[in-house]
């Protein structure tokens, strides 16, 4: 009887130890959970605030480190980048051997051609291809342009694109404007993003895809890249091997002139031009950043149908290289006050010594001022560049769409404005 309540005893002290051993090895497990836990929190809020010191220092850099007016860079390199040989890439140094400022994906650089023959330099826009965290180099990649299909006999190719194709050599020094332009990447955000390129419009949204790439983002990418064939797509392997090492970013690639066999060969994923439809096979969802750089009517229909299946306005994003109509959209205020019975108002040219009504065809003052034969220089023609700045002498201007950067106090940037009221300009 008492060996029994010995051996009782025993096991509820057995017991009673097993309880508190259980007991403890809970709390130190939870201990040690806690401790996992502080630490991943740790690690990621030092990753969040090394990602913050790393673009404050890049900010800091950008601003430090840009310049106003002309810089000289040296042609270091150029490239090919498609079978049609009608893109290729230019890689430039500065000359003066200094630091570049970085920019942001999607900009754009201004330059200042002295082509022989033509009576003043001629200014065109360039948007960057590479990667921003290239820091030795910038690259451009330019379509050498033709006469238009439609254009009558003795109209000239494109006057810096077949400069560039033509003349610009390795060694060759070119002057240079700083890297500019409001359609770039939010580098700030973490949304997914999907970057639509059309032909050579595919610049800009490489130059983002290269940068979410080299800073090892972990945001959801769709590259949409539309084309006409085989021969016209440029920068194929280089955005195939980007893909290929990033399980978090997706290619699209659609021909809209294929060769008979491009499909099964999977040389492309889609036949035909890029459409909204396209698009819904692969995004699923409309919760996207949307940034598009292509031809005028891929633009317009693609932008179009983005807000019909109710993407806000603010996640569209996109660049024309050019007067495109997209911009044009937007209606202009004088263009609005004489058709609406106003009287139109007078445009003066003021060294030119001559005065027009406004016209609503012109659109733009700039495209008036040519109309009548009013020289005044231009490069984006979008209010991008700052090229067409001319002083306002009297009067005021309403903007088509507004400047990326406010022109200085008593200018105008006059490829994106109309006349509010009767106007003088100095041109
Ligand atoms: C922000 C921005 C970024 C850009 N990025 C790129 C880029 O990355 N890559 C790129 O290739 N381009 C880019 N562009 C476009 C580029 O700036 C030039 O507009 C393009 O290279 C054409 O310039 P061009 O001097 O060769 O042609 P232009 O001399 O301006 O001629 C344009 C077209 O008009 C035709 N033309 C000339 N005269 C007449 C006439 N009398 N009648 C009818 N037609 C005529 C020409 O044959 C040609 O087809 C960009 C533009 C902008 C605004
Ligand atoms: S031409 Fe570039 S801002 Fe007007």
């Amino acid at each position: 009887m008492i060996l029994a309540l010995q051996i009782g005893g025993g096991f509820i002290v057995i017991a009673a130890l097993l309880q508190a051993g259980a007991g403890m090895i809970t709390q130190f497990a939870g201990a040690l959970r806690k401790r996992h836990m502080d630490q991943q929190r740790l690690a990621f809020f030092k990753k969040q605030t090394d990602i913050l010191i790393k673009r404050a220092e890049t900010d800091r850099q950008r601003n430090v480190l840009t310049w106003s007016g002309k810089r000289k860079f040296r042609v270091v390199r150029r490239q090919l980048e498609n079978k049609l040989g009608d893109i290729c890439s230019f890689y430039l140094e500065p000359h003066d051997g200094g630091s570049l400022p970085p920019f942001l994906p999607g900009q754009f650089l201004t330059f200042e051609l002295n082509i022989p023959d033509q009576p003043r330099p001629v200014v065109r826009c360039y948007s960057l291809s590479g990667s921003p965290e290239d820091r030795d180099f910038y690259r451009i990649s330019v379509r050498r342009l033709g006469p238009p299909p439609s254009a009558e006999p003795g109209v000239p190719p494109g006057l810096s694109s077949n400069f560039f194709h033509n003349n610009v050599k390795e060694g060759d020094v070119i002057d240079v404007m700083a890297p500019n332009g409001k359609f770039h990447l939010d580098v700030h955000s973490d949304r997914p993003v999907a970057l639509i390129g059309g032909g050579v419009g595919l610049t800009p949204v490489l130059s983002m895809l290269k940068w979410l790439a080299d800073t090892n983002s972990h945001r959801e990418a769709w590259f949409f890249y539309a084309v006409r064939n085989g021969e016209d797509i440029a920068c194929i392997d280089e955005i195939r091997e980007i893909i290929s090492n990033n399980s978090n970013f997706h290619l699209v690639v659609l021909y809209s002139d294929p060769a008979d066999d491009d499909v099964a060969a999977k040389n492309c994923d889609c036949a035909g031009y890029l459409s909204i439809d396209v698009m819904k096979d692969y995004l699923k969802t409309s919760n996207f950043e949307f940034y598009i750089c292509g031809p005028p009517p891929m633009m317009n229909a693609v932008t179009t149908s983005l807000k019909e299946w109710g993407v806000p306005e603010e996640d569209i994003r996109f660049e024309a290289f050019g007067p495109a109509s997209v911009k044009k959209a937007a209606p202009a205020a004088a263009a609005e006050s004489s058709a609406s019975g106003g009287e139109a108002p007078t445009v003066s040219f003021a060294r030119s010594n001559k005065s027009v009504p406004w016209s609503e065809a012109a659109e733009t003052l700039l495209d008036l001022a040519e109309e009548c034969g009013v020289q005044i220089a231009s490069g984006c023609r979008a209010g991008n560049c700052g090229t067409c700045a001319t002083a306002v002498k009297e009067g005021k201007v309403t903007y088509v769409t507004p400047p990326t950067s406010q022109p200085a106090k008593g200018t105008a940037l006059v490829c994106i404005a109309c006349p509010d009221g009767d106007i003088v300009l100095d041109a």
